[in-house]
């Protein structure tokens, strides 16, 4: 389908870029977004976090109008969505969690694809390619057809992809999935770049790294309702706000019941004791006895924040 690029006929873009108020969504019996409020404010980077399963990728999905809210109201640049959300999505760059790539075309012709679906001539697609292939670090590959790809190459190119239309928001799913090390880096830069040009980027992650170092605010979901709200910073100095001692070794739980008095709070997964200390000092000069035990002490993190609203053990 074509759409003609009628951004002259929006309206400006509020304050806030992303509305999202009290939207519901059943898939027969089950409640998978069950009355989730957010705001994300333009030139703000929003990160939806939530355990496999929460309705991330759905409340994306009704967010760009692919999938029907039961109940609520949502705004997207302004405009009411599903009614508007063609118009929408002419503003809006998309990264799905799973590649829509064509197999069959080159990485060059499918962002010439992607280009006439916002009413870009091909010349001017053509003029674009360069930087859309240097923002992915894939100059070499413009000849290469998609399914000679890698994984991490295909991910790259649909976040390159997203930018043909120049949009003023970035809705992406996951961005970074099966990047490499190197490559996550890679994107994290790119994406304060396109932060400081004043974009709006709204990304679910299941990296708690990605979301501290990028998003301004985050909104924590478990099973489609908000369980925290706010800066990665305060939630980490609300909900855990002091330090983080791992300890892996054998027998946790014996070694639970031996440092329990000196921590604020203990917990084990698998075989890692993490102990939350005020004064790190008691527990070290009895682990330094201990030449079966390996130890990290640590600032907490949000992934601490997210582990501890959601639970260690895995959910679905
Ligand atoms: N089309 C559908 N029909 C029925 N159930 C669905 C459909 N799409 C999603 N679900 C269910 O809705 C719930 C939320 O799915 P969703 O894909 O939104 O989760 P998610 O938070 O994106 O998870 P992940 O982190 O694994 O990507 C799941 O229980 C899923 O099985
Ligand atoms: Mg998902």
């Amino acid at each position: 389908m074509q759409v003609r690029n009628e951004r002259s006929t929006c309206r400006p873009m509020s304050a806030a870029a992303i509305e999202f108020e009290d939207v519901k969504k059943h898939y027969g019996e089950k409640t998978v977004v069950g009355g989730l409020s957010f705001h994300v404010r333009a030139g703000e980077c929003f990160g939806l976090l939530g355990p496999n399963g929460a309705g991330k990728t759905t409340t994306l999905r009704m967010l760009l109008g692919i999938a029907a809210p039961d109940a609520g109201t949502i705004r997207l640049c302004g405009e009411p969505i599903p009614s508007r959300a063609r118009y929408a999505r002419m503003r809006v760059g998309v990264v799905p969690q799973f590649d829509n790539l064509d197999p069959d075309f080159t990485v060059r012709e499918n962002l010439l694809v992607f280009g006439r679906y916002f009413g870009l001539s091909a010349k001017q697609t053509r003029e674009l390619v360069p930087s859309l292939l240097e923002f992915a670090r894939l100059e070499n590959k413009a000849d290469a057809r998609v399914g000679e790809l890698s994984g991490g190459m295909k991910r790259r190119l649909t976040l390159a992809r997203a930018l043909v239309n120049d949009p003023d928001v970035l809705i992406m799913d996951e961005p970074t999935t099966g990047l490499d090390p190197q490559a996550r880096h890679l994107i994290w830069e790119r994406l304060r770049s396109l932060l400081a040009r004043g974009k709006t980027i709204l990304l679910t992650t299941h990296f708690m790294e990605e979301a501290e170092r990028l998003c301004h605010r985050v909104c924590v979901i478990e099973e489609g309702r908000k369980i925290a709200e706010g800066a990665p910073r305060e939630l980490i100095a609300s909900e855990i706000g002091c330090d983080v001692i791992e300890i892996y070794g054998p027998d946790p739980v014996t070694l639970r019941d031996e440092l329990a008095p000196l921590a604020v709070r203990t917990e084990i997964s698998g075989e890692t004791l993490f102990c939350y200390v005020d004064d790190p000092q008691p527990v070290h000069v009895k682990l330094k006895q201990r030449t079966d035990l390996r130890y990290l002490h640590r600032p907490a993190n949000l992934e601490d924040v997210f582990l501890r609203l959601t639970g260690r053990e895995m959910q679905d």
